[in-house]
């Protein structure tokens, strides 16, 4: 059965515009040097003793070759000597965090690796870092912890899979995005399906529990028909997630996006054509929208925490795990600890050098105000529930929910107009057709956006 009102073709061009994909709120570009080492070596000290689960997040930034869509922190290079002095100075930064916070007994229920390509790390440099986190936090058991890692299948032999299982690793997120070879060389990304089923196989029969494939449209020279064979192939190997991103295109950010010839983008319309698509061909497949740009089966865990009301959102996307304090280690990870986010450095050399001086590398952050914790929750919650609830903001915030925020509600009529949103006396409800705007509904109550207006710089919503 298809959900056909999901997408509304006039809708989407109604609303097409920049905006934030809200994994925070306020968003990085809010972040401001006041917020340094120092702020952040209190407040770890300040959380030390709470008993809630604590989720840790740690960058490899390097990769071996550049995929010229990337938009993510990474190093190219092919020099894998680098990697051991990173991995010490990562080894040093959890000893610094886990000092700061007297040896904290908070249960630790997830752990992302992230990058970059995390297996850039050899096996025995993974057993070291897991080692050693294992040595300085408390981690739940295997079953009720969310131990993640981010895949580049092009070089990962099964027994590196096996060396990642031992070090506790049980969810896996694979990049693939298109398997079309025309594509996949127009992005510098070659990648057979054979060594990507394999890869994603080998996870399954060495007790992997979870599996994300990572898929983009809008790449260069992609078609309806191409994007189908992909998602044919995939849907054949049936992850329990699927990531179904918008390629996001700005060269003056991102330096290898420049090597991409802009003529080989497909046309808006053929990009809303493969969404559309994509997006009927994957609910016909069982898939559940959750909501961005993100679909699971009805029986994955984050499809029945979106039905229970327990969906969070967090800087690598969804997350099922309660919104607890997020320990960012690396280079550029950006934390969220005590209500507040801190951001690493960007720079390798400054990175080294604060590490190794025995300073937190933080170099901005951002510290809540009570008004940007109550926004941050009605904008969490809209992404994750599709629908608000003004009493639950009424007693915990203490405000009349419609006064409080008559210009955001004003603002949404149109929308309401259009059917794409039910405003209530007591609450309001996102329809079907508003779910892939969700971030525009998120918008309204963005006050920084607002009071920015024009002056950031984000990715189209569609
Ligand atoms: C943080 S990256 C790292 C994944 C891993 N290194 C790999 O290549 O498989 C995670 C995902 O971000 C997405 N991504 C990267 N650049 C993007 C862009 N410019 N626009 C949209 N999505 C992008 C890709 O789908 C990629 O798989
Ligand atoms: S997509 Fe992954 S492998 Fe490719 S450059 Fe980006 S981080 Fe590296």
């Amino acid at each position: 059965m298809t959900t056909p009102n999901l997408f509304n073709i006039k809708m989407i061009q109604k609303y097409d515009k920049a905006g934030p994909r809200y994994t925070s709120y306020p968003t990085a570009p809010m972040f401001h040097n006041a917020i340094n080492g120092d702020v952040y070596a209190k407040t770890l000290n300040d959380v030390a003793q709470s008993d809630s689960p604590l989720s840790l997040y740690i960058h490899i930034p390097f990769c071996n070759t550049v995929c010229y869509y990337c938009g993510c922190n990474k190093i190219v290079t092919k020099k894998y000597e680098r990697a051991q002095p990173y991995l010490e100075l990562l080894i040093k930064e959890i000893d610094m965090v886990a000092d700061a916070m007297g040896e904290t007994k908070r249960p630790v229920t997830q752990l992302h690796l992230g990058g970059g390509t995390p297996t850039f790390l050899n096996d025995e440099q993974m057993r070291q870092l897991t080692n050693h986190l294992h040595k300085r936090f408390n981690f739940v058991p295997d079953a009720q912890g969310e131990y993640g890692i981010e895949m580049d299948p092009r070089e990962c032999t099964e027994s590196t899979v096996k060396v990642l299982r031992e070090c506790g690793f049980n969810r896996m997120s694979m990049g693939v995005q298109d398997f079309d070879p025309i594509v996949q060389k127009a992005v510098n990304r070659i990648q057979s399906k054979e060594e990507t089923l394999r890869v994603l196989n080998d996870a399954r029969n060495n007790g992997f529990t979870s599996m994300n494939i990572d898929l983009m449209y809008g790449l260069p020279h992609q078609t309806v028909e191409t994007f189908n064979q992909t998602l044919d192939t995939i849907i054949e190997f049936s992850p329990d997630r699927i990531a179904l991103f918008n390629y996001a295109h700005l060269p003056k950010m991102f330096m290898p996006q420049r090597r991409i010839d802009e003529a080989a983008i497909p046309e808006p319309q053929v990009k809303l054509d493969i969404l559309e698509h994509s997006i009927h061909k994957l609910l016909d497949a069982g898939y559940v929208f959750v909501g961005m740009d993100h679909f699971a089966k009805p029986d994955d865990e984050m499809a029945i925490a979106q039905k229970e009301g327990n969906l969070y959102r967090n800087f690598q996307g969804y997350s099922t795990h309660a919104d607890c304090d997020l320990i960012g280690l690396g280079l550029t990870s950006i934390g969220y600890v005590g209500g507040n986010f801190f951001q690493n450095a960007k720079d390798m050399d400054d990175y080294e050098a604060d590490i190794q001086g025995n300073h937190f590398s933080v170099f901005r952050g951002y510290q809540l105000t009570q008004e940007d914790h109550l926004r941050r929750h009605v904008i969490m919650r809209l992404m994750c529930d599709f629908t608000l609830d003004y009493k639950t903001f009424e007693s915990e915030y203490n405000i009349d929910f419609k006064a409080h925020f008559a210009d955001a509600l004003n603002d949404l009529k149109t929308m309401q107009d259009d059917q794409l949103l039910v405003l209530n006396d007591d609450g309001m409800q996102v329809l079907t057709a508003g779910r892939l705007l969700i971030r525009n509904i998120a918008m309204a109550f963005d006050e920084h956006l607002r009071a920015k207006q024009g002056e950031t710089k984000f990715s189209k919503v569609i």
